[in-house]
């Protein structure tokens, strides 16, 4: 059947309840195929952002970048071939830095963690599935690996970078986030999540650390040491 709606009536016959309630009328005839939905304009622009921005196409280029993140193409490097910069950040088991491609001048971001560390700790399991877990996985709200590298010490993981910082450092400047910003960064998560439940991942560590923000600022679920796949039954 050919779809003739708008893409915005497109994402309204989409929604389901909670959002929509089914509007009863006083018909005693009432049609089984006769539903009269109603919301309002508070919880219209909740769900689904300004009705300016839906009707001047900017829904679509969210949709248009999610798609530009699907067909990103992974790099591969050797260590030699990047420069390191600055920290950019550290973790329980590693230090992130940014590192910059000589030949393009791309930026990506480096994670760093010590052999001896992950073998004294009994990390290696935590670290090969990170690694697994990882390759498999492209979705705009969680952080895509390009390559792993080793040198005698360490372990390397290149990652896209995240420039915008943790949400742990929004939370610590803002002291608390106002509902539609709290809404926004929960919304990142969420989408994340049922990434992960799709692929039968639990997360295991969801914190404000490891919700980076992106160049736009859309959150990006990060460190995936503590996942765990569960095996199909
Ligand atoms: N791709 C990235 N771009 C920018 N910063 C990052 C990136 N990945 C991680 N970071 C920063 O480094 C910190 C530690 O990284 P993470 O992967 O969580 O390491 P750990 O496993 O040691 O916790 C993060 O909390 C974040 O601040
Ligand atoms: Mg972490």
């Amino acid at each position: 059947m050919k779809d003739t709606h708008s893409p915005f009536l497109r994402y309204i016959i989409l929604l389901q309840p909670p959002f929509f309630s089914p509007c009863l009328t006083n018909n005693t005839n009432f049609s089984s195929k006769v539903v009269c939905y109603v919301m309002t304009r508070g919880d219209f622009t909740r769900v689904l952002g300004d009705l300016q921005d839906i009707l001047d196409g900017k829904v679509q280029k969210r949709a248009v970048r999610a798609s530009q993140i699907a067909q990103k193409q992974k790099v591969t490097y050797q260590l030699d071939q990047l420069e390191v910069m600055n920290v950019l950040g550290e973790g329980g088991f590693g230090k992130v830095k940014l590192v910059k491609a000589m030949d393009t001048g791309e930026c990506y971001a480096l994670k760093a963690q010590g052999k001896k560390f992950i073998i004294d700790n009994g990390q290696k399991n935590y670290c090969e599935t990170e690694l697994r877990l990882m390759k498999m996985l492209k979705h705009p709200n969680i952080l895509m690996m390009h390559c792993a590298m080793q040198d005698s010490k360490y372990i390397y993981f290149l990652l896209d970078l995240l420039p915008g910082g943790e949400l742990m450092h929004i939370l610590e400047l803002k002291g608390k986030l106002a509902e539609d910003w709290a809404r926004f960064y929960s919304a990142s998560v969420l989408v994340a999540f049922s990434e992960f439940h799709r692929h039968r991942i639990a997360y295991r560590d969801l914190k404000p650390e490891n919700v980076v923000l992106d160049a736009r600022g859309f959150g990006v679920v990060v460190d995936l040491g503590l996942a765990k796949q569960l095996e199909v039954r």
